[in-house]
């Protein structure tokens, strides 16, 4: 019944029934998952469930069960949630809501549901402590409304982490005080490239939007009741035409540049200089007022080094800041931010190619580029969190269907998801300890709706939970029946997840070009790229 499939379930006998006297109970230190559960419970049940000295259903944590770990037991007499920790009752208590009808989820009372719990004894305990998901708000701007969501439906997943992709060249998401053109100008951009293809339209309607300072708090605070941390990333040296659009001065040429409105790479990158590493410190100063996570996103991928290359002053250059070869720009630079955070109390947090550089002790990496960097990080001795891209990125189509919405890249099913595993095979046991987990990734160059979103992350999202927080083995069938289930929960949330048989007529979108590849083209693509971090 439960996604993810829990480490033991013995069903017993009989049910718990929720009724009018039905009262929960929990330390204080339990407060805040004891309102998130009453709030859970409410809506489509109407019983205000209130407080007693020791209610059927009582919340409690024991040092002895481990973090994040849980243990749920339902008799006709009562439920009790004994967590490891905080974070493990609120687990036990979405497992809770997954034993009652679906209907739980509607947000008004629904009649004639019998609202039982089956009587069970669940013991349950993660695999991974990052089980993320990275949404970018760049490509496409989420409002605030939809972030608060995507995190209810994360915390559903017991998905514990959002990498939160906040700049890229096409759009500067997050308020920065000292640098207010960011949004003034940055986060605004003239028209989007419609589809996928090189050549692709248009569509001459202006997108943006940003969160203020507030909204971030209050987005940061929402995940945190709901054991989610947000771990923001702020793109260096490429993927910056948004901020360069906003201060030239950043940028090689000065030239002034609009916020770009194409996809894929851009040849508009960092100027690397003291004073560019100093405007970006002072962006991170604000950057770590509002998000207290450990981890800091610096971006560091697929930045070109055409205009580094072209610059008649690149000799100068390189003398002055003690560098070699144009190779050591990027890696020059990303060390700076790195010390930075690390000054901080922080550690950053980048893309693989920042292993073409020397990192401070603790940077964690995401390999995204298949899982040669999860294994090169593991084995430099660098945390990774994997997410590699021929398994989880949720931008990739579903299927070998022409139908699906702006194919790219190669077919990604469930059952493809399903197989994700974070750990590559041939780490020794030490070398494997640096595998913090992994997440999906959520690109948004061509989702520019919620719908969209709901249609790319559902139910693959499914899947990647259960990778990431079930133990390794996997049986493809046996998920997929929970998930028959599942599907009723995001049915009464409300989530616009793929069907099985496709997309349905208002998810498509004929004529829009895409541009999809085979699997075979994209490892070989893949391997190119990594070549020079495999060492
Ligand atoms: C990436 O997909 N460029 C990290």
């Amino acid at each position: 019944m439960l996604i993810p499939r829990p480490l033991s379930f013995v069903a017993g006998t009989g049910s718990f029934a929720l009724t009018a006297g039905t009262t929960v109970s929990a330390p204080a230190s339990l407060g805040g998952v004891l309102a998130w559960l009453q709030q859970a419970l409410r809506p489509a049940t109407g019983l205000t469930l209130p407080v007693a000295g020791h209610g059927s259903i009582a919340l409690g944590t024991d040092a002895g069960i481990g973090s994040e770990a849980f243990q749920l037991d339902v008799t006709p007499a009562g439920v009790t949630i004994a967590g490891g920790d905080a974070a493990g009752v609120f687990y036990g208590c979405q497992a809770l809501v997954q034993l009652l009808p679906p209907a739980i989820h509607r947000r008004a009372r629904v009649a004639g549901v019998a609202w039982s719990v089956p009587c069970v004894q669940v013991r349950d305990a993660p695999r991974f402590p990052w089980r993320g998901a990275m949404l970018d708000v760049a490509r496409h701007f989420l409002p605030k409304h939809d972030v608060l969501r995507f995190l209810d439906l994360m915390a559903a997943h017991r998905l514990n982490t959002l990498h939160w992709h906040l700049t890229d060249d096409q759009g500067w998401r997050l308020e920065i005080k000292r640098y207010p053109r960011l949004t003034e100008v940055g986060a605004w951009r003239r028209e989007s490239q419609v589809g996928a293809a090189r050549d692709a339209p248009g569509d001459g309607r202006p997108h943006g939007g940003f969160y203020t300072q507030d909204d971030v708090r209050e987005i940061v605070a929402y995940a945190a009741e709901r054991f989610i941390t947000v771990v923001p990333e702020i793109e260096s040296p490429g993927h910056v035409q948004a901020a360069l659009a906003a201060y030239p001065e950043l940028g090689v040429t000065r030239q002034p540049l609009e916020v770009w409105t194409r996809w894929g790479i851009c040849d508009n990158v960092l100027d690397i200089s003291q004073s560019t590493v100093d405007f970006f410190g002072n962006v991170f100063d604000e950057v770590l007022e509002l998000f207290p996570s450990r981890w800091i996103g610096v971006g560091g991928d697929e930045c070109p080094r055409d205009q580094w290359r072209a610059d008649p002053l690149l000799a100068d250059r390189l003398a002055g800041l003690g560098l070699s070869t144009v190779d050591d720009l990027a890696p020059w630079f990303l060390r700076r931010l790195d010390d930075h955070l690390t000054a901080a109390g922080r550690r950053a947090f980048g893309w693989d190619e920042i292993l073409e550089g020397d990192l401070a002790p603790g940077t964690t990496v995401a390999s995204w580029r298949g899982m040669a960097g999860a294994v090169a990080a593991a084995r430099r001795g660098y945390d990774v969190v994997a997410c590699p891209d021929d398994l989880v990125y949720l931008d990739y189509r579903q299927s070998e269907s022409p139908e699906e919405p702006i194919p790219v890249a190669i077919p990604l099913t469930v059952r493809d998801v399903y197989a994700f595993d974070p750990v590559p095979p041939g780490l020794t046991a030490d070398e494997s300890r640096h595998i913090l987990g992994g997440q999906a990734n959520v690109w948004t160059e061509h989702a520019d709706s919620p719908r969209t979103i709901d249609y790319l992350v559902f139910p693959r999202l499914c899947a990647v939970a259960e990778a990431l927080w079930s133990t390794a083995d996997r049986d493809f069938d046996d998920f997929r029946s929970r998930l028959e289930t599942h599907l009723a929960r995001l049915d009464a949330l409300g989530v616009e997840y793929r069907r099985d048989d496709g997309p349905r007529p208002w998810q498509r979108r004929p004529g829009v070009p895409g541009r999809p590849g085979t699997r075979d083209q994209r490892a070989a693509h893949i391997a190119g790229l990594v070549a020079n971090i495999q060492r």
